[in-house]
């Protein structure tokens, strides 16, 4: 397994490029088999869960060819309605053939997927969802069945206890594009991920209303056709090093990233007081001399601030003196990187769904366990903050939603080396 090596080195400083995002490039994968016609999807990341899903698509049929890097072309031509639990436990976003195979064969079986690390993942408001759209809906043996014969469009209200669900409505809208009647979601979610899938639909002959807004309309087509599209950029990877660029007092320039994407996150860093210079797609962080302010923020459903930056906000403010409160309502579980930030010498202590951050430790590398994807970037963020070496381990989370990472860091002149875990000090191999 690979391992990173990561040294504080001072401020990072250069331009760096954001690629494209992987939460809109699985659904967008998925979505492909709304058609037996072609699709096209460019500025697709080069990441373990998209080879995942492109595994499962050609499980179900897809014709796959991969012309040139970040290019991706699928053609559903005939297909089986089985995706199964060896292919889709690896990854939960392969919940996101549900609604495609119900629209395109009216009936799906999809294994649901398994435990997650960051907290409970339900995939009840899909099951709601569906059944509104008057679907059948079972669950049988780990397995959701889905009987579409005689799916129509309805008024549905999508929303649960920790508000709208991404991939709920992006399984919703990839099904009601192809039932018949109108479909009414009230509480879809506002990401620009699916701002992203609802655009690519509508190109493929979809009609949808309300894009872009938690009130969406849609007018059920007969079949879908191809199309070309280009995915939307990764704002949570922009945000990654927007952070990053901040908590080493960095000069850095992040290209291709439309600021509106990221607007309550770079209003919680402006309100710290990291400098940020905004121009086009274009967020330039400047160095700064003045200490940065405490925060107190809470994560919520766009355009609230995302969940998926949480983790490196709490990095960031581990270097601010006095406290940040860093509440999170969307996984109030989603703290596995707090006790590795301990072992680094962060103060921070878990009360219920926040994490309260006594800031301005001083911080020293340490070996620490990666959990999860973000709780990875976090952990490299809080290394370049640091004395001396930090070891991570489990980086394969990081592998999964990160492309190129650590090259694109070191681009910035952030010292970080990806070697194997036989490379790690022998005191700290595990079993
Ligand atoms: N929820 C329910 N019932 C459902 C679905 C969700 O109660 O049927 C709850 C969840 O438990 C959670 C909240 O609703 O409390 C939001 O979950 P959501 O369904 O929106 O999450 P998701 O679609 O499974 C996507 C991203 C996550 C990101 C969340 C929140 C993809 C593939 N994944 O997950 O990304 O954290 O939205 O923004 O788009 C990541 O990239 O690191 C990641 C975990």
């Amino acid at each position: 397994m690979d391992v990173f090596k990561v040294s504080g080195n001072g401020p990072l400083r250069g331009e760096i490029e954001v690629g494209g995002a992987k939460n809109a490039a699985l659904p967008l994968l998925a979505a492909t088999l709304l058609s037996d016609e072609p699709v096209t999807l460019r500025n697709v990341p080069d990441l373990s869960d998209i080879r995942f899903m492109v595994e499962i698509l050609r499980h179900v049929g897809s014709e796959v060819a991969n012309p040139e890097p970040g290019v991706w072309r699928l053609k559903a031509k005939e297909l089986t309605h089985i995706a199964p639990y060896d292919l889709v436990r690896k990854m939960r976003a392969s919940v996101c053939l549900l609604g495609p195979l119900t629209a395109r064969l009216r009936k799906a079986e999809v294994s649901i997927p398994g435990g997650c690390v960051i907290g409970p993942r339900p995939i009840d408001l899909h099951l709601k969802g569906l059944a509104k759209l008057n679907c059948k809906v079972e669950i049988n043996n780990g397995y959701v069945h889905v009987d579409a014969s005689a799916m129509r469009g309805g008024p549905i209200f999508l929303g649960g206890r920790s508000g709208s669900t991404v991939t709920g409505t992006a399984n919703i809208i990839m099904a009601a594009v192809l039932a018949p009647g109108t479909t009414r979601i009230e509480c879809a979610a506002c990401e620009p991920e699916i701002v992203d899938l609802c655009n690519m639909l509508v190109k493929m002959g979809a009609t949808i209303k309300g894009i872009g807004s938690p009130e969406l309309t849609i007018e059920g087509v007969e079949a879908l056709h191809g199309c070309e599209h280009q995915v939307v950029a990764d704002r949570i990877e922009a945000g990654t090093f927007i952070a990053a660029a901040a908590i080493t007092r960095g000069d850095v320039t992040v290209k291709g990233i439309p600021p509106n994407l990221l607007g309550a996150f770079l209003d919680k860093l402006e309100e710290a007081g990291v400098p940020l210079e905004i121009t086009g797609d274009t967020i330039h962080v400047r160095p700064y001399s003045e200490p940065l302010k405490p925060v107190d923020c809470i994560t919520l459903p766009h355009p609230g601030f995302p969940t998926d930056l949480q983790a490196q906000l709490c990095a960031l403010m581990t270097q601010v003196e006095g406290i940040s409160i860093i509440t999170e309502r969307i996984y109030p579980n989603r703290f596995m990187h707090v006790p590795e930030l301990q072992r680094m010498g962060a103060d921070i202590a878990i009360e219920g769904p926040s994490a309260i951050i006594k800031g301005a430790s001083k911080l020293s590398g340490a070996p620490v366990m990666a959990s999860d994807l973000r709780a990875s970037a976090a952990l490299i963020l809080a290394a370049f903050a640091a004395t001396g070496d930090t070891w991570i381990q489990r980086i394969y989370h990081l592998d999964r939603g990160y492309e190129r990472f650590e090259t694109k860091l070191a681009g910035l002149g952030a010292k970080i080396e990806r070697l194997k875990d036989t490379d790690l000090p022998q005191e700290l191999l595990l079993d």
